[in-house]
């Protein structure tokens, strides 16, 4: 049986994919946003998923403003990155999983949730930049880390959906992958956020604060964020602030009570502030610990302690 082992949370800035194509992450504007993915790329190299839900926006460049899906359920065999007009990114094609997709489509959509199902679909820094800060730099040529089922959600055109119906949504996922016959250790991502407002006489706004509180509530409360109007997250996180809610399908389809097993926040990159949290289901935690124990003698722990700590460095 398929499982979600943990969720992560991460801010999908367009310049950030820019810094990496064109090798500014060692200056230091850009190194500090950088050095806060290193354990979280360790952390990912150690769990090795077979499979990521991500869940993103799309920014016009998929659909435009003549077809707008709520949300949209990618079920290719594969997603070319989009154009986003400079051209689209030197990165490698996203692999689908078409199997758990289509899986995840019927469940989903049979407990009354309409999705709409994309048998080709593009997909933009929405979702690359989140990959790249999760599986760090990936040759064009070469390939991710791991098959991915996206699911676009629409916050570009008003209304986007509640935060409430997000979370909700996240539920129907976790139902849909736990009743996936294959073995599959599956992670999802959500991505956009934090605050920010790109354009109008607020554009600058970002709101340190808010996005700390969402952050602590997203671990210990999350039911409290599902309340959040709309006009809420404008007032107080700017415009585009309203990404946020895509992290509510993620934290919908982790457990009730999660361990946190990392955060970063730093303010600013471009004009947004770069939000990221880890969030492990405690049974895999569990799980993973007895493993283990009874597995694996004291001095081999040490050692893949060692090996993770060489991994950071090198990252
Ligand atoms: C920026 C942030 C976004 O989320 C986006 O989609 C476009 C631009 C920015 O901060 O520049
Ligand atoms: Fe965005």
């Amino acid at each position: 049986m398929a499982k979600i082992i943990a969720g992560i949370g991460a801010s999908h800035v367009p310049a950030i994919g820019a810094a990496i194509d064109n090798g500014k992450t060692e200056e230091p504007y850009w190194k500090r946003v950088f050095a806060g993915f290193e354990k979280s790329q360790a952390w990912m190299r150690e769990l090795k998923p077979d499979v990521a839900i991500i869940v993103y926006n799309d920014h016009a460049t998929a659909f435009s403003v003549e077809m707008i899906p709520t949300f949209a359920l990618g079920c290719a065999a594969e997603f070319p990155p989009a154009d986003e007009g400079w051209g689209p990114r030197p990165v490698p094609v996203v692999e689908g999983h078409p199997a758990l997709a289509s899986h995840i489509a019927q469940s989903v959509i049979l407990d009354e949730f309409d999705l709409t199902i994309c048998n080709k679909m593009e997909v933009d820094h929405g979702m690359t930049v989140p990959m790249n800060l999760l599986f760090g730099k990936v040759d064009k040529n070469s390939h991710w880390p791991c098959p991915v089922v996206p699911l676009a959600v629409n916050v570009v055109m008003y209304p986007p959906p509640t935060g409430h119906r997000c979370y909700m949504l996240g539920r129907a996922i976790r139902k849909a992958v736990e009743s996936y016959p294959h073995d599959l250790r599956v992670v999802i991502f959500g991505t956009g956020g934090l605050s920010h407002q790109i354009s109008g006489p607020r554009a600058g706004l970002i709101n340190s604060k808010w996005d700390k509180n969402f952050l602590d509530n997203l671990s210990k409360d999350p039911k409290k964020l599902m309340k959040i109007p709309h006009v809420d997250y404008m007032r107080e996180a700017g415009a585009e602030g309203i990404e946020m809610v895509m992290w509510l399908v993620m934290r919908g389809a982790l457990d009730d009570k999660v361990d946190e097993v990392y955060r970063f926040y730093t303010v600013p990159a471009s004009n947004t502030a770069v939000g990221h949290i880890i969030l492990q289901n405690k049974k895999y935690g569990a799980a993973k610990k007895a493993a283990t124990k009874s597995t694996r003698p004291a001095v081999k722990h040490k050692r893949a302690a060692a090996r993770v700590k060489v991994d950071r460095k090198r990252s």
